[in-house]
């Protein structure tokens, strides 16, 4: 299976981790050899209730058993995509009512920037250095790292960046600006969460100038940081809120939500302003609303600031130079990116998973499953420490 694996599926890096997966549960992911692996990773943050959840696989197997895709997005009123808007808008703040449905992240977020420019009239976008917001041309136009989208150029106009956490490039949004764009915590820089009144400020200038604040949670939101939202950790309502990855519990799903006054603008001048097939499908929709009904009405969210604690706790040794994030998105700062490297790679063959940060080379990603018992965290943290050891020595 590797050697087709490699031949056939287009392959993102060189040297893929290419475990070759049977099964998952809980936790664990199985490998073909049924090894188990311990999930430090949850997809990428997009598992926050593990892998195979009984209520969400239940979710999807009544909806399969009544219809898959019948019309394209927004047409017909399919119940799981109305409850699941629904559920979002009674968690969010008034201003924050109406929510269109993608495939993905990197979609959410073009919708979120036309709705900005559709809306304003201005074409003017400010993203941060270091941000990452997804793959696709207008997406990747508001990436801040030259490196990696030289290659794709040219790309959206009318892009300017500022430094994240910097009061004095607050100033460069003026009234020229359609939207400033901001991870609520910057994701591939490093999990670098916003100094304290830095996302009131910046929506103060965007209120004085008629600019949009559209503040991506696609990693941080669905309950990975101690509240369903990240921005609710920061006195600071975003206009337009981009969620994504956790919110489709392990199904493929994008969503941006703003005001109706905002949303609606999208019906009209251009009619169909923004239009897919398969987004709000009804399978992924009902996925999505168990998850979201299941975090919200259990003790998960509260419980993962205990669980950072105990990863704080846990986590002391010489090679780890700092413990960044909030909640279960944690990054641990290693002293090289050698050791970061050796660390990954280590730990998979002793069975726990562990990845890298798109821009950070030091930092080594934890981002488990929400519902990670504290013996499984003390488990992969015994196995973090002994590798590190063995490498310090
Ligand atoms: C902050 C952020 N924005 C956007 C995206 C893109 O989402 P997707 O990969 O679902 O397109 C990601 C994915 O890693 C992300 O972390």
């Amino acid at each position: 299976m590797k050697s087709d694996f490699l031949k056939y599926q287009a392959q993102t890096t060189p040297h893929p981790l290419a475990t070759e997966i049977s099964h998952a549960k809980g936790s664990y992911i199985y490998d073909i050899h049924n090894k188990p692996h311990l999930d430090f990773v949850a997809g990428v943050s997009a598992c926050p209730l593990g892998h195979n959840h009984p209520k969400v696989v239940d979710a999807i197997k009544k909806q399969l058993d009544s219809y898959m895709h019948v019309m394209v997005y927004g047409e017909y009123i399919q119940k799981p995509a109305v409850e699941l808007t629904k559920l979002l808008a009674k968690h969010l703040p008034k201003s924050l009512e109406k929510t269109y449905l993608t495939n993905s992240g990197t979609e959410a977020i073009e919708g979120a920037l036309k709705l900005a420019k559709r809306a304003t009239g201005r074409s003017e976008i400010i993203a941060a250095n270091k941000a990452y917001h997804g793959n696709t041309m207008g997406a990747m136009s508001v990436m801040g790292f030259e490196e990696r989208k030289q290659a794709f150029r040219p790309l959206l106009p009318d892009i300017k960046f500022i430094n994240f956490n910097s009061f004095d490039d607050i100033k460069q949004i003026t009234n020229k600006t359609a939207c400033v764009i901001l991870e609520t915590i910057q994701g591939g820089a490093g999990f670098i969460e916003p100094i304290p009144g830095y996302l009131e400020r910046v929506q103060q200038q965007c209120k004085k100038v008629g600019a949009l604040l559209i503040l991506d949670e696609i990693q941080p939101g669905i309950g990975r940081t101690g509240k369903l939202f990240g921005f609710q950790n920061y006195n600071c309502v975003p206009d337009i809120l981009v969620t994504g990855k956790g919110l489709g519990g392990g199904m493929p799903i994008g969503a941006f939500t703003a005001s109706s006054e905002l949303m609606d603008l999208l019906q009209d001048q251009p009619k169909l302003g923004h239009i897919t097939t398969f987004g709000g499908h009804p399978v992924i929709a009902a996925s999505a609303l168990a998850t979201l009904k299941e975090i919200t009405e259990s003790q998960i969210i509260p419980n993962t600031l205990e669980k950072e604690l105990l990863f704080r706790k846990l986590l002391v040794h010489p090679l780890i130079k700092e413990i960044r994030g909030k909640g279960l998105m944690l990054a641990i700062i290693l002293t090289s990116s050698e050791i970061t490297n050796a660390l990954i790679l280590k730990c998979q063959d002793r069975g726990l998973i562990l990845f890298w940060l798109l821009f950070e080379s030091k930092a080594v990603r934890i981002t488990p499953p929400l519902t990670i018992t504290n013996d499984e965290i003390s488990k992969g943290c015994k196995i973090i420490l002994e590798v590190l050891d063995e490498l310090h020595a």
